[in-house]
């Protein structure tokens, strides 16, 4: 018996587990987070005696007689002041990491009420936070200090939630307290867990699957196989991904799944899967794109080993690079990197209605979810309803099914609620990841450094399913040129299947690879001309009315040369600074459908928006509640922003391509334009009563190979210069970042974005790194580099843009993407000018962060 207490509850139990799953699971506290469940993130922090302490790794037999207080024990005084300061200071995105911080914060202000920034930084060092930077973390919990030691009020802020305010995040408090539920924290009476047997090898074929041991497990519920699926193959874009590969099959990574057991206990889901029995035929696997490209080379799919090719031309690269006085060529490696968002993969299906399945999940579009899911079950659409909970984080890497489809598959076979929740060492080695790049870009500028055309060479290692590859692969094409005012471009690239885990969507979409080789480029050329790197970004940005190297008129928005004159100084500043410059697109684009769509509704008194626009952690609750305030001037407390659901909310496609504030903003504001109408010829909000309102808003744009002059490739694009600054010891000290994103609607939330793709774009640069070797990732996610507070740097926002705007959404644009692109290039920039070595590989070496 082990007796001690939790938020001043005497326990006793029998039990000798870990405190974690002892408090989520026997206790029913939900608000302490399970990132991990192997010490790493934080997420998991409690205060032990007064000791911020990682649940996930206590004993309950160490706790004899201990005091834990839990992110429920905190004081209604102090509720408030952490949610009144995190909201306040923006430190608030996914939330996921928030109640962890939020006792390691605890636990330095109960015994400190002075705190530094340093004191503060170290205190939540064993605190991992993907979204945010930590800087806003930071702040909020020196403003706390500075609420408890002067004993101030919370401040009743009334603000009228209008574009560009400080306005505080709508769903800040949930996430704060520990209260907001995310899939794992949902608790259905009945429910049974689900988990995939992985292929033991990249490249085997599977000869048989013997389950029968695995079907005397007291605890089994069911196993399922390949031939227990009625449409095997799905996939986001191509239907490429077997959902189950059956016996006769070749498997195509670690990650390929070959049965599926539900048991009714989580803990005895991994002995059951020991018991399955698999014959294999060990094959080769194919682990570079060149052996993937080889002569001969085993077809990874029935097509072969090619994905896409891409080919770009424009004027005549040849001759003009022929005829420049500075040309430079060189080859740049980028590596496969590991989104990890906080919150693994997680989803429960349960049976509902008439045959029907409700699916909660955590996803970048509930829409998608629902056709893969009504594809693999061969059901109609409406038959399956999917409801988001809090996403914690995404960045890209969820796009694709990753449990929700195994989730479904369980529930529609059993009857019964099914979970299925990725361990961190899974959701490591099954989600697609950043895709690896190899490049050649040649480059040419005239005497002045007026550049005058490119050539490039792009393979990208696509992994072993298509995933969101096709895109990712053409935008990091499509970008290869840059920002910059010239005609003459060819670029030529395949994206290429290996027995590597799958390249997807992630943060940057392709852009994050081609411009890191495309700004290296520029500084060499700035080099032999005699200029610095500045002079020749702003040469060469491009300005409004002039031509994109893709044939695009640049709109009278385009801000690029204002960012540059934002971090002249910062870069001016030494001889340890590094610049690079970036550009975005918001939306699809090419000719791509894209609709947002939003309803609002009447009710209780209640403006509700209704879109399926996920909010992954970025905020679009928020976005959409300020588009309505500032087109309908109503109090923001009369308005809610419902969770992204396939029976209330309409399609509004994909959290992807920075394009929700732009496409699904404009719907909103068109939808919100009615309400003012509305509201305009009646008494008050009361009248409307149970009228709903719908709008939608289509981005038209012209296909690639469109044969117009100047195609109108993309509906917007934002930009960024971005300044890095190394101390003597060549750490990085602090980053500079000019952005033009047109309207800001929220300047706390736009910082927070930045911040966050800054530090993501530094741990890109010097630290992440996701090897594979014979097709098994190396990954730990202790060992994956991801940037703690310590090591986060000070980083500057600037905000530009031009007095005409564009007409979408009050002439926003996507921030998501853009902060992170230019980073990687800055900082390779700063070490160059630090110690004249010119790296080409990320992470970059010899650096202060890596050998
Ligand atoms: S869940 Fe405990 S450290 Fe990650
Ligand atoms: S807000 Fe910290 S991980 Fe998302």
């Amino acid at each position: 018996m082990y007796t001690f207490f939790v938020n001043g509850n005497r326990i006793e139990t029998v039990t000798n587990k870990k405190l974690l799953p002892f408090l989520r699971e026997d206790l029913g506290l939900k608000g302490t987070k399970d990132g991990c469940s192997e010490g790493t993130c934080g997420t998991c922090t409690v205060i032990i005696d007064g000791k911020a302490t990682k649940s996930c790794l206590t004993p309950l037999s160490s706790l004899e007689g201990k005091s834990i207080i839990t992110i429920e024990g905190l004081s209604e005084r102090e509720q408030a002041v952490y949610s009144y300061c995190f909201a306040e200071a923006g430190a608030v995105q996914c939330g996921f990491c928030t109640p962890g911080m939020i006792m390691s914060a605890k636990a330095l202000l109960d015994v400190n009420a002075f705190p530094t920034r340093f004191d503060v930084k170290k205190a939540i060092r064993g605190n991992i936070c993907r979204c945010t930077g930590y800087v806003k973390i930071e702040d909020a919990i020196l403003m706390a200090a500075d609420f408890f030691r002067s004993n101030h009020d919370i401040p009743d802020i009334q603000r009228d939630g209008r574009l560009s305010q400080r306005f505080q995040r709508v769903d800040a408090f949930e996430k704060v307290v520990g209260k907001g539920l995310y899939v794992d924290d949902v608790v259905i009476e009945g429910m049974i867990f689900a988990k995939a047997l992985r292929s033991a090898y990249p490249r085997a074929l599977v000869n048989t699957i013997n389950i029968t041991k695995a079907l005397e497990h007291p605890d089994v519920v069911k196993i399922l196989l390949a031939n227990d699926v009625p449409q095997n193959k799905i996939g986001h874009l191509v239907n490429d991904w077997d959902v189950l590969i059956s016996a006769g099959s070749t498997t195509r990574y670690i990650g390929d799944a070959l049965a599926l057991v539900a048991s009714t206990k989580q803990e005895s889901l991994e002995e059951i899967l020991n018991l399955i029995e698999v014959d294999y035929t060990v094959l080769e696997p194919i682990t570079t794109t060149k052996q993937a490209l080889a002569e001969g080379a085993a077809k990874i799919h029935s097509n072969g080993n090619i994905l896409t090719v891409e080919k770009l031309l424009r004027g005549d690269a040849k001759s003009a690079i022929a005829n420049s006085p500075h040309v430079v060529t060189k080859k740049y490696s980028t590596p496969f990197t590991e989104h990890a968002f906080m919150e693994t993969e997680c989803a429960i299906a349960l049976p509902e209605g008439d045959g029907g399945l409700l699916v909660y999940t955590a996803s970048q579009s509930v829409y998608d979810e629902q056709r893969e899911i009504a594809r693999m079950l061969r059901l109609p659409k409406d038959k399956i309803h999917c409801q988001s909970k809090l996403v914690g984080g995404g960045f890209g890497g969820k796009e694709d099914m990753s449990v929700q489809h195994h989730a479904a598959l369980m529930a529609w076979h059993t009857q019964r609620p099914v979970k299925v929740r990725l361990s961190r060492q899974e959701s490591i080695n099954i989600h697609p990841k950043r895709h690896a790049m190899e490049m050649e870009f040649t480059t040419a500028c005239d005497e002045k450094g007026y550049l005058t055309g490119m050539q490039a060479v792009l393979i990208a290692d696509t992994g072993a399913y298509a995933s969101l590859g096709g895109p990712v692969f053409q935008r990091a094409c499509t970008h290869a040129a840059g920002p910059y005012n010239y005609q003459n471009v060819e670029i030529i690239g395949k994206a290429v299947y290996t027995n590597n885990v799958p390249g997807g969507a992630f943060r940057g979409f392709g852009v994050t690879q081609s411009c890191f080789a495309m700004e290296n480029n520029l500084n060499l050329l700035a080099e032999k001309v005699g200029i610095s790197p500045w002079d020749i970004r702003y040469l060469n940005a491009i300005r409004p009315g002039q031509i994109l190297p893709n044939g695009q008129i640049a709109d009278p928005n385009t801000a690029l040369d204002k960012c540059l004159l934002g971090v002249k100084s910062a870069f001016e500043i030494n001889g340890r600074t590094g610049i690079a410059c970036a550009f975005k697109n918001s939306g699809f684009g090419v000719g791509v459908p894209d609709t947002g769509r939003c309803t609002l509704s009447i009710e209780d008194g209640i403006v509700h928006i209704r879109t399926s626009a996920a909010c992954v952690g970025q905020g679009l609750a928020t976005v959409a509640t300020q588009i309505v305030c500032e087109t309908v001037n109503i109090d923001p407390r009369k308005i809610v922003c419902e969770p992204a659901d396939t029976k209330r909310t309409p399609d509004a496609g994909t959290s992807t391509a920075s394009r929700q504030t732009v496409i699904t903003g404009e719907a909103i504001r068109r939808v919100a334009l009615q309400l003012k109408h509305a509201l305009d010829n009646s008494e008050s909000l009361s009248t409307l009563e149970g009228c709903e309102f719908y709008d939608e808003f289509t981005a038209i744009t012209d296909p690639m190979g469109s044969t117009k002059p100047n195609p109108k490739s993309h509906i917007a694009y934002s930009y960024s210069a971005q300044v890095v600054e190394l101390d003597e010891q060549g750490k990085v000290t602090k980053v500079t970042a000019a952005v033009d994103v047109g309207t800001v609607v929220n300047p706390t939330a736009l910082e927070g974005q930045v911040e966050g793709g800054v530090v993501m774009g530094l741990g890109y640069a010097l630290t992440e790194d996701y090897s594979i070797e014979g097709g098994y990732p190396q990954a730990k996610f202790a060992t994956l580099g991801l940037f703690r507070a310590t090591e986060a740097p000070t980083i500057e926002t600037i905000m530009v843009k031009n007095e005409e705007i564009a007409p979408e959404a009050y002439g926003a644009k996507g921030i998501g993407e853009l902060s992170t692109i230019a980073t990687a290039p800055a900082v390779q920039n700063a070490y160059h000018r630090y110690d004249n070595i010119f790296r080409t590989r990320l992470p970059l070496e010899k650096t202060a962060y890596k050998k």
